[in-house]
């Protein structure tokens, strides 16, 4: 059976102390209020992670990410931060090829891949961001560019390594925009993505791929997302910034 998650991209927001604060607000609700079977994974700025690992340690159903890694294992890489230290600081998962990394700081597939590898070698999850912007939607060139970006992104792995994958499916031009993409046309896309690691791997291997769903997923539309048979979860931005609405997301999983 495959794992659904929801995961809270903080991205650069929250210092130490709010920080602290909206996690152990979320982790008390989870505790009191959730009895359902997903992964809740706090994604913070890379100087919170330890903190955070820290006071969500006896709470089985959370989880720590980063948003991002090195593509070196270590060295004279000012300013970098290697998947190897995020894991001694207790990260689980790290998210690869963010839209906005793409977009503002020039990541490519190719680097991407590397990333992914990095991760996958430290023992750690990554949650690969895949999708579209507005110009190739309207172009009907989406589909064209998710293969692209899945294939260079994560094909050279084999499938035992291919097994620790998670996807996030977030069309560019639903991100901190307030529009969400359809339900249909998100599991549309999933099982499209579903379809193309059938083809490279096998139907078994992507029956158990866990797919994301990202772009203005809030409480008023995450129970509707999540009633699609492809739709795993989902990786969260804006909501995940205030306690309540992100839990209201959390148990809209069943
Ligand atoms: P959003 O961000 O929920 O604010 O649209 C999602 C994301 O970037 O992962």
């Amino acid at each position: 059976m495959r794992k659904k998650i929801i995961a809270g991209n903080w991205k650069m927001n929250k210092s130490l102390e709010e920080g602290m604060g909206l996690v152990s607000e979320v982790s008390n609700m989870l505790k009191d209020e959730y009895k359902g079977s997903a992964k809740v994974v706090i994604i913070p700025p890379f100087i919170h992670i330890n903190s955070v690992s820290k006071l969500i340690a006896e709470n089985p159903v959370m989880a720590v990410g980063a948003q991002n890694c090195s593509n070196h294992k270590s060295g004279a890489y000012t300013g970098e931060i290697s998947a190897d230290m995020l894991k001694s600081c207790g990260t689980k998962y790290i998210i690869i090829g963010h839209s906005e990394r793409r977009q503002y700081f020039g990541e490519h597939n190719a680097w991407l891949a590397q990333k992914t590898d990095a991760v996958l070698n430290a023992g750690l999850n990554p949650i690969y961001c895949c999708g579209e912007t507005l110009e190739e939607r309207e172009s009907n060139a989406h589909f064209t560019v998710l293969e692209k970006q899945i294939s260079e992104g994560l094909f050279h792995l084999n499938a035992t390594q291919f097994s620790e994958v998670v996807i996030a499916y977030e069309p560019v031009w639903a991100i901190g925009t307030g529009k969400t993409a359809s339900t249909a046309q998100a599991q549309e896309i999933h099982a499209f993505i579903r379809g193309l690691i059938t083809k490279k791997y096998d139907a078994a291997l992507a029956d158990n791929i866990t797919i994301q769903y990202g772009g203005s997923v809030k409480a008023e539309n995450a129970a509707e997302l999540f009633s699609a048979p492809d739709i795993d979860g989902a990786l969260v931005g804006g909501a995940a910034l205030e306690s309540r609405s992100f839990v209201a997301i959390v148990k809209a999983m069943a």
